[in-house]
């Protein structure tokens, strides 16, 4: 790794823990804000909501969710995680990723279709979330071996060159 880099990195996962913290905030907070979305609260509240719930997704959530990513792909190389619960915890992100575009899908319906859009309860899709994030931290923080998941060859097997030697736990 090139040296300068290396003071570079608190920082950057300060930065990737910041924006990670907003992004699943937002996640389980927005299909809240979703379920509100009733006509009967009246037109006041209703455009109220719509709004902060609109501004919230495109402003911060999703810009949050970018810096996250991001910062999380830079640390990769830079902290050079080649590693097998890295792999597992990506195909858990994906599943965020999801949820993000499926709580945009309804915030853009909300928005299009004058309240006659039946918008979700909020219980199911949270208790669905928890799944991805507890996974996601849990992999993270306690850095498993997963040496029993077979792992095709061109993810562990040096591609005609060395792979990088790493501090962090496989
Ligand atoms: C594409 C998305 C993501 C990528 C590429 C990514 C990548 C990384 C990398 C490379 C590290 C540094 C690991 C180390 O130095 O040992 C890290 C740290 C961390 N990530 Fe992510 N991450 C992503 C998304 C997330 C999400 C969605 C969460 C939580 C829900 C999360 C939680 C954490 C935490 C808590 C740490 C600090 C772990 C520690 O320092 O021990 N990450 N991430």
């Amino acid at each position: 790794m090139i040296a300068w880099l290396e003071p570079v990195i608190p920082h950057l996962k300060a930065l990737h823990i910041l924006a990670l913290a907003l992004w699943v905030g937002g996640l389980f907070g927005l299909p809240v804000m979703l379920s509100r979305h009733d006509p009967a609260i009246g037109q006041a509240d209703f455009t109220r909501i719509r709004l902060a719930s609109h501004v919230g997704y495109v402003w911060v959530v999703t810009p949050a969710a970018v810096t996250a990513v991001v910062a999380g792909t830079w640390l990769i190389f830079l902290r050079e995680v080649f590693v097998p619960w890295m792999f597992a915890k990506l195909v858990f992100v994906a599943l965020l990723i999801g949820f993000h575009a499926w709580v945009g899908h309804h915030i853009v319906k909300v928005g299009e279709t004058d309240g006659r859009h039946e918008t979700p309860r909020p219980r199911g899709p949270l208790l669905i979330l928890l799944l991805p994030v507890l996974a996601i931290l849990t992999l993270v923080l306690m850095k498993p071996g997963l040496d029993d998941i077979p792992m095709p060859g061109w993810l562990t097997e040096p591609r005609d060159r060395q792979l990088p030697v790493s501090d962090v736990p496989r």
